[in-house]
């Protein structure tokens, strides 16, 4: 196989909260718990898929070079993110770029849009004159369907939710990085438009060879756009595989459990609501310390569920599930 373009070899994250006033007692949370995934060098969509709080937005952050693992490591492109961010930190952002899920995030409210793109091509030095400069900004507004004589001069305020977040794609696009790391994307915008944008990140894949880590709580989305998804239950990988064979085929109970909650297109089954992990409320208060992290939950826990904790195993050439069942 060729160098992986991303590898999270082991990588876990601890934070220590509580102690404050004396009320509390110190605690460490185990936030990222020994998560090993990797992504191809060909052009490819992975869908990094969990419930809120378990660990999706600190393993983008980690990615993103913007908080460093308490152990194990994250290659790019076989090196260490750490060591590109400390030598080759620039270089490091033109191939691996962000979307957060509040566009807002990355507009100064006192400059016009355009400033935002206008950063994106000196910075990384994308053309050598003004002229060129907008060209590159109409070429890729027009490529996203937006209207730049509508758009352009406008303050971020002036903008729907939506055009913001296509104005982050137009930004992408200017860019064209190796990868997206996609921290729920389309949380913040209307329905209506969440397939236009998923259908843009499926373009960037297909036209230029754009890799994307789409992170959500969505397994809906993913199943229609994710090349592979990875399932994360309390910051512990419980299962990956290919899409269709993760949702046709899923293996984890906790899979299983995600799965029957997606909407199925046939009338004489019960339409059970689109699922959405945030209302999975109930999940979040069982984390088990000791043991397989989800064994509280599990219709089929056994003895060896409450003291040993299963590890990610290969159970054939693409599929990986961490459950004693298997
Ligand atoms: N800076 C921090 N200090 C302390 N705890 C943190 C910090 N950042 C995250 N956590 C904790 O780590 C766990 C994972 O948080 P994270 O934000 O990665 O979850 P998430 O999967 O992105 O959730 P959501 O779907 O709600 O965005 C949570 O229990 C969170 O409270
Ligand atoms: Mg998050």
């Amino acid at each position: 196989m060729d160098q992986p373009l991303l590898e999270l070899r082991n990588v876990s994250r601890e934070f220590k909260v509580g102690g404050g006033l004396g009320l509390f007692s110190r605690r460490i949370i185990k936030a990222v718990d020994a998560v090993s995934f990797s992504m191809p060098s060909k052009p490819w969509i992975t869908a990094l898929i969990g419930e809120s709080g378990s660990g999706k937005t600190t393993i983008a952050r980690m990615i993103l070079g913007l908080l460093p693992p308490t152990s194990g490591e994250i290659l790019y492109r076989g090196r260490k993110v750490s060591e590109w961010i400390k030598k080759n930190k620039m270089e490091y952002y033109r191939e691996v770029q962000p979307i957060f899920q509040d566009p807002y995030s990355i507009y100064n409210p006192f400059y016009r849009v355009d400033r935002v793109l206008e950063i994106a091509i000196k910075k990384f030095k994308l053309a050598s004159s003004r002229e060129e400069a907008r060209g590159l900004i109409i070429k890729a507004m027009e490529d996203i369907g937006l209207r730049p004589e509508d758009l352009l001069g406008r303050y971020p305020h002036q903008l729907s939710g939506g055009e913001r977040q296509r104005f982050m794609l137009t930004r992408i696009l200017l860019i064209k990085p190796r990868l997206i790391v996609a921290d729920e994307p389309i949380s913040m915008i209307d329905v209506s438009l969440r397939a236009i944008f998923l259908d843009h990140l499926l373009s960037f894949k297909e036209k230029h060879g754009i890799s994307c880590l789409y992170i959500s709580h969505d397994l809906h989305t993913a199943s229609y756009l994710a090349d592979n998804i990875v399932i994360l239950c309390y910051g512990r990988i419980v299962e990956e595989g290919p899409k269709n064979h993760v949702i046709e085929d899923p293996l984890h109970p906790y899979t299983k459990l995600l799965i029957s909650s997606i909407p199925i297109p046939d009338p004489k089954r019960r339409w059970i609501d689109k699922i959405d992990l945030r209302s999975v409320e109930s999940l979040r208060k069982f984390r088990m310390e000791k043991g397989c992290v989800f064994s509280a939950r599990c219709p089929y826990v056994m003895e060896k569920c409450l003291s040993e904790t299963p590890q990610l195993k290969s159970i054939s050439l693409e599929r990986k599930v961490a459950c004693h069942l298997y």
